[in-house]
């Protein structure tokens, strides 16, 4: 019988977009009631390319944060062709950030100041290596001539797996899985290879894109793949297995952005993303591994200490309003006008 309470150790969101100004004020009580932290992704226009930027983005987010928060934001550093190796240690050396993100130039919102050639920032990542500071992936390719349903396919056999050869020891994440491609690398390497999944991956197939008619709202990157990859990426996490845990990737867009001729790249789920994870642990009977995909195994990963507060769900239904407000427009979230299974009756800690 599906369990109607669950109470699991405070989680953890390991990749996270909340923007800055006052977009980041609209989003970041959503992800501080679920989440004691969240790997803060650097893609703002300007990237965050160096500590220093870091740190004041991070005091913003502490800023915006409802009074009584003990959210805590994880920075990293978005990974250019011109990063100097130096900025590695002193990554390393900050206690506030804990990875570099890798963005292949084109692939996604703001990523234009991404790399273009991986050769050109192998010294970079060779003092990652040494350092032990995370390298977190998008993989996907962005050469024109490749599918965009095989985008991610053809990085790992393109780039990931000559990168593994040549830096056997770097700590790296691959980011946002969604298919099964990416399940057999991440669960056949050593414990330094991890990968984040989505709710939304965990949730939607390719027909969420076209349901009667073209749904902007559900158009992400990586793009939805078909349902036997969200069936292996649903195994992945439900099965108790360390390389796997927690990364929402709730990336908010106002609405004009979304519904538009060439619009982003991006699902809002913060609203509901502990109470969607929890639909999709459900739905194959494996409610009681959600908290070591949402509590445990990131922090393990990352090498640090496991949450000390614990969080309550309950099985009762409530409406996911229309729209939220975000940055003087609105933002469609997931599951909008639509009914989510599960509540949160105890918050993250205040
Ligand atoms: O769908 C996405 N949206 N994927 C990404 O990689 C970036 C994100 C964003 O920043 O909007
Ligand atoms: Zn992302």
């Amino acid at each position: 019988m599906t369990p109607t309470r669950l109470e699991i150790t405070c989680p953890d969101d390991w990749h996270l977009h909340l923007r800055d100004g006052d977009a980041l004020a609209s989003v970041v009580a959503h992800t501080a009631q679920r989440f004691a932290r969240a790997i803060v992704m650097p893609n703002l226009k300007p990237p965050v390319t160096t500590v220093a930027q870091a740190e004041d983005y991070r005091r913003r987010i502490l800023a915006s944060l409802p009074a009584a928060s003990r959210f805590q934001p994880l920075m990293t550093l978005y990974l250019t062709e011109n990063m100097p190796v130096e900025e590695v240690a002193r990554a390393k050396a900050s206690d506030n950030v804990f990875a570099v993100k890798y963005y292949p130039a084109g692939a996604t919102t703001n990523s234009a100041s991404g790399v273009r050639e991986l050769s050109r920032v192998y010294r970079v990542i060779e003092a990652m290596e040494r350092h032990e500071l995370p390298l977190l992936l998008h993989g996907e390719v962005t050469d024109p001539d490749i599918d965009i349903f095989d985008r991610e396919r053809v990085f790992i056999e393109r780039h990931l797996m000559p990168l593994r050869e040549r830096f056997p020891a770097l700590r790296m994440v691959l980011e946002h899985i969604t298919t099964r491609d990416a399940v057999d690398f991440v669960s056949g390497a050593p414990a330094n290879v991890a990968a984040t999944i989505t709710a939304h991956h965990l949730l939607l197939n390719r027909n969420a894109l076209f349901d009667g008619g073209i749904r902007p709202h559900n158009y992400c990157a990586p793009i939805l793949k078909r349902e036997t990859h969200r069936a292996a990426l649903l195994q992945a996490a439900t099965r108790g297995d360390t390389h796997f845990f927690l990364g929402t990737d709730s990336a908010p867009h106002v609405r004009e952005a979304k519904e538009t001729a060439c619009g982003c790249a991006g699902l809002y789920t913060a609203h509901a993303a502990l109470e969607f994870y929890a639909e999709a642990f459900e739905q194959v009977g494996r409610l009681d591994r959600l908290e070591a995909f949402a509590s445990f195994h990131g922090p393990d990963f990352y090498r640090l200490p496991r949450n000390e507060g614990r969080v309550v769900l309950e099985r009762a239904h409530w409406l996911v309003p229309d729209e939220y407000p975000l940055a003087g427009s609105t933002c469609k979230p997931m599951r909008a006008g639509e009914s989510v299974a599960w509540s949160l009756v105890q918050p993250a800690a205040y």
